[in-house]
């Protein structure tokens, strides 16, 4: 760890989390954005749960031991209450899995956090979010997918931002500490979107990894996020109390 930056924020940070998949995991690729990026998200498909398959634990220790930035574990597999823990021990800050793979997501939320990560539960494209609100209390992040998982490249799909809406409107409501983390298609031309609808977390590899230089990508991104919550902020500042101002 080498300062606050590389410490878990808090939790209205807005955070940006280069995936890794865009660069097929190399080492060198995720050191070239280290000390930009908040995170690096590191995406685990088993060709079950996907019809892909990446890394496993092996390339995700070198990884780990390759750098010092919190790494957020996405896991797209299959019987995650076996591998979570796992990618926990290993050196995760967030272990997210999906809500399609798990029967019990608060159980497996608690054995993430026993084996010291934070637990994060995603849901898929076409998945409702509602049934798993009543489940905010018991994790650290919703990851809500702007896309189906399992590739990237893929182009974003804004009425999934509806759900973000829903999560965020709950979350507020309740006071809760939750991230809501949105994957897939992230890119300048959509990240304020995202803002707007209420997400802090942004993943976002091809955005990145295609771009001549990922640092700067990554700084662009999170500068385009920062200014947009302003902005966001400044408007509803201006709305008198009581009314929505002149019509
Ligand atoms: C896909 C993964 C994403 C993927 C996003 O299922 O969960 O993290 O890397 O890639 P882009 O940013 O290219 O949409
Ligand atoms: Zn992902």
């Amino acid at each position: 760890m080498t300062g606050p930056s590389r410490t878990v924020p808090d939790p209205t940070d807005l955070i940006v989390a280069p995936s890794l998949l865009a660069v097929d995991f190399a080492v060198s690729a995720a050191r070239d954005v280290a000390e930009v990026a908040d995170w690096l998200h590191v995406d685990i498909m088993d060709g079950r749960f996907v019809p892909n398959r990446t890394i496993g634990l092996d390339h995700f220790a070198v990884l780990r031991a390759a750098t010092s930035i919190p790494l957020d574990t996405h896991l797209m597999i299959e019987d995650p209450e076996v591998w979570a823990p796992r990618y926990a021990e290993a050196g995760s800050t967030y272990v997210t899995f999906h809500a399609e793979a798990c029967p019990d997501p608060v159980a497996l939320a608690k054995d993430i956090r026993a084996a010291g990560a934070r637990p994060g539960l995603a849901i898929d494209r076409d998945t409702p979010v509602e049934p798993y609100l009543e489940l905010l209390p018991h994790i650290d992040m919703l990851l809500i997918m702007t896309i189906k998982a399992g590739a990237g490249g893929q182009a974003f799909l804004p009425h999934l931002l509806e759900k973000v809406r829903t999560a965020r409107a709950h979350r507020d409501a309740g006071d809760l500490h939750v991230r809501i983390e949105v994957d897939g298609g992230i890119a300048e031309d959509t990240i304020g979107q995202a803002v707007q609808a209420g997400a802090d977390t942004f993943v976002a590899g091809t955005a990145v990894f295609t771009a001549s230089d990922p640092a700067t990508a990554v700084r662009r991104l999170r500068e385009l996020a920062v200014a947009t919550r302003a902005g966001a902020r400044a408007a509803a500042d201006a709305v008198p109390p009581g009314g929505e101002g002149e019509r």
